[in-house]
């Protein structure tokens, strides 16, 4: 008998982590690594959410939050979501976790059971099959393809779902394509979901305030309203607020889950961290004008880097409308040989060659389930960006 467990024991440690160990073991050697692997803001959390967080702690506000989240940050979540996506929720529909991907994890663990299947698309985030198979579900993994700018069409999404659908999972923009629906895409989507009211939805909307362009943000409760009943919509501080560490992910949906999923937390963390709740009040209720420039910054870095890699020879790379990543496609490049004498035969290949040739960590696509293909994370400054395309240029001449 092992003594890891079986579910455990099945589950994949995150590329993304795997890569980005890589690129730090190699600057700790001394080497010049540029590392585009990690989805990260590399901007500072603004200086009115520190200080509440201090103030938080110098009035003695240091004890167990109760387990749903702090009174006031569940009604700055209501508020959001009215002033933001013009959904009513009230205090008590909404949770907080320690970080969205807790709440997402929660949101699983609290409702699958053996042989329920959840509907996951891909290129999808590396952790959202794991958590669902972990929590005993099973992944039915759709493809969204290139030539549709990585977005599902709604036949896809018809196809998948079986009688043992228990959620759909969207993600929009996308971690990692940078793709996201229009509303008429969402639309489209949506009444697929209306066909089909055994299927739950949960919306992972936390690039929300990252998009560039004229592209405008839709969250489908907000498109399709009579999917409220039955929708988890999951959000957090971390990328628009800068604040990755501080662990504050939400929540609004149907009060029964919602309490379902306040029960799991009760066993599990006892709820968040208190301080990092009252930082989260202030960055919701805050504010907002750091988010023009974040955004500005990056679609300056988008454009660069999208222009930068398809001047690479055999990378293909869309603009996407939000986050920040862009996903070039490689296939011209499997079957050629890096300069070590390495035959690239997969993109993690290429990712593993890039490195070592270059110094540029990038996450490989089939990682992401979609390949061959390189997700590149532009939340670094642009002359190390720059720097990065370059070296990615020069390497894709050097494969023959
Ligand atoms: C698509 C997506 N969802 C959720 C998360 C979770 O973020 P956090 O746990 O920091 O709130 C991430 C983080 O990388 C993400 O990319």
């Amino acid at each position: 008998m092992g003594f890891i467990s079986d579910a455990l024991g099945r589950m994949k440690p995150s590329a993304t982590i795997a890569l980005t160990q890589m690129a730090r073991e190699r600057k700790a050697a001394g080497k010049d690594v540029i590392s585009l692997a990690l989805g990260e803001p590399d901007f500072n959390t603004p200086d009115h959410i520190k200080e509440a967080a201090i103030a938080a702690i110098n009035r003695n506000d240091t004890r167990y939050p109760p387990v749903a989240g702090i009174v006031p940050l569940r009604e700055a979540i209501a508020r959001k979501f009215k002033r933001e996506n013009n959904l009513d929720y009230k205090p008590a529909q909404t949770i907080v976790g320690t970080g969205g991907k807790h709440i997402l994890y929660n949101a699983f663990l609290s409702t699958l059971n053996p042989g329920d299947e959840v509907v996951v698309i891909a290129p999808f985030w590396v952790s959202y099959p794991e958590m669902a198979m972990v929590c005993g579900g099973t992944p039915v993994i759709v493809e969204a393809h290139e030539k549709d700018n990585f977005k599902l069409k709604p036949e896809a999404l018809e196809r998948a779902i079986t009688p043992k659908t228990k959620w759909v999972l969207l993600n929009s923009p996308s971690n990692p394509t940078g793709a996201a629906y229009s509303r008429a895409e969402m639309k489209a989507l949506t009444d697929v979901l209306l066909r089909h009211p055994h299927v739950w939805l949960m919306t992972d909307d936390i690039y929300e305030h990252l998009v560039y362009g004229d592209y405008k943000f839709v969250t489908p409760v907000e498109v399709e309203p009579s999917l409220y009943d039955r929708t988890l919509t999951v959000n957090g501080v971390s990328k628009a607020y800068a604040m990755t560490g501080w662990r504050i992910g939400y929540a609004a949906g149907p009060e029964k889950l919602i309490k379902a999923m306040d029960s799991a937390m009760s066993q599990q963390t006892s709820g968040a961290c208190t301080i990092a709740q009252w930082a989260a009040t202030a960055a919701l209720d805050g504010p907002q004008d750091h988010l023009p420039v974040f955004r500005a910054t990056f679609e300056e870095r988008r454009n660069l880097v999208v222009s930068m890699l398809n001047q690479a020879t055999g990378l293909k790379c869309a603009t996407p409308e939000g986050a920040f990543y862009v996903y070039p496609s490689m296939s011209a490049l499997i079957g050629k040989t890096a300069p070590s004498g390495k035959k690239i035969e997969t993109d993690e290949d290429f990712v593993l060659e890039l490195l070592n040739a270059e110094d540029v960590a990038g996450v490989h696509g089939s990682a992401f389930g979609v390949g061959p293909a390189m997700r590149v994370s532009y939340a670094t400054s642009t002359e190390l960006l720059q720097e990065a395309c370059e070296r990615i240029q020069r390497f894709c001449n050097s494969l023959k």
